[in-house]
């Protein structure tokens, strides 16, 4: 075997242990009770966690902007065995907003054991257009707002022990094209709660700061937004990436990979610097363009 071979190997049986005692060590009965502040639950992967949340009988606060969706997310909770759900309709670009949903899950919940960061704003996908006004509106979704969240929550979460769970994307760690402003936006969350959990063991707090790295998930907007322009590309279920998310933070996992497979395109995207970068547009169609 060649050297490169016997490293792949290597390292992909060191994942494949790694994965079994994560799973392993994930004990669902521990979020029984558990309080739980959600943002964009009303669709997607979001969806989807509050039903795994709800299933594992958590307390819950869903967030997002549309009130008649939320409300049938939460009645669907309730059949499945939500201790206790309320929701809060908000705009997370509103700068005002992710204070007031703190407080209000807060004062609902008395407390809080996870605070799960998975809302994004409109994702357009296509080639940058100089829309210096966008990329600054989807900073404060994607980025200002979690930033704003994590801060009010804080200092809950120490009292409580609490987790911050970051949901990002392997667009965080690797560039694509098309995706420009969401790209930065998500490198920005990996700079900034990639220091902050430094800071926090420096100080002996103790939160645990889980980011999660996702490939692509068959929610409808994602779905949507590639048709035509990424191909040879399969999508992982939502439902599972949602369990990924839980469990890995429900065991304070660094960075949760979802499929687990991304943490070795990230290595080898490190490893292999020369022909990456077309290796990866050959996923793409160029004459969508
Ligand atoms: N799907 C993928 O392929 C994929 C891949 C990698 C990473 N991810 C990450 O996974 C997370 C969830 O993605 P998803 O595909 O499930 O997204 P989605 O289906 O589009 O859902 C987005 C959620 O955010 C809410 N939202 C949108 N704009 C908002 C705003 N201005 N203020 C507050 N909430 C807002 C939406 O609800 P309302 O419309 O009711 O506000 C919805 O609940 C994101 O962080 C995304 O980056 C997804
Ligand atoms: C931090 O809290 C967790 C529970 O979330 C606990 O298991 C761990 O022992 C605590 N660590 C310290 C240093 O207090
Ligand atoms: C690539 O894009 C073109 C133009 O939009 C489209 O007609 C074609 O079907 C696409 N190819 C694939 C494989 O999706």
């Amino acid at each position: 075997m060649k050297p490169v071979g016997k490293v792949l190997c290597a390292t992909g049986i060191i994942a494949g242990v790694l994965v079994f005692f994560w799973k392993d060590s994930f004990n669902p009965e521990s979020l029984s009770g558990a309080r739980v502040l959600l943002t964009g639950a009303s669709a997607g992967i979001g969806e989807q966690m509050a039903y795994h949340y709800a299933r594992f009988g958590a307390e819950i606060v869903l967030t997002a902007r549309r009130e008649a969706v939320l409300q049938k997310v939460v009645e669907k909770c309730l059949t499945l065995g939500a201790k206790k759900i309320f929701y809060i309709p908000a705009d997370m670009s509103s700068p005002s907003e992710p204070e007031k949903v703190v407080q209000f899950a807060v004062q609902k919940l008395g407390g809080l054991d996870y605070v799960v960061l998975n809302h994004i704003g409109m994702t357009r996908f296509q080639m940058w257009d100089g829309d210096v006004e966008y990329t600054r509106w989807l900073m404060q979704v994607n980025f200002f707002s979690y930033v704003a969240l994590t801060t009010a929550a804080l200092p809950i979460l120490e009292r409580d022990k609490g987790s911050l769970v970051v949901v990002s994307s392997l667009i965080g760690k690797i560039p694509t094209p098309f995706t420009t402003s969401y790209s930065a936006t998500k490198f920005a969350l990996d700079g900034f709660f990639s220091s902050l959990r430094h800071e926090l063991v420096m100080q002996k707090r103790n939160i645990s700061i889980t980011l999660c790295i996702l490939g692509l998930i068959d929610t409808d907007t994602a779905l949507e937004n590639i048709r035509g322009k990424v191909l040879h590309l399969t999508a992982s279920p939502a439902s599972e990436a949602a369990l990924a998310i839980i469990s890995g933070s429900a065991t304070q996992v660094q960075e949760v990979f979802y499929p687990w497979w991304l943490q070795h395109v990230c290595y080898l995207w490190v490893l292999f610097p020369c022909n990456r970068d077309q290796v990866l547009r050959s996923y793409y169609n160029y004459s969508s363009l």
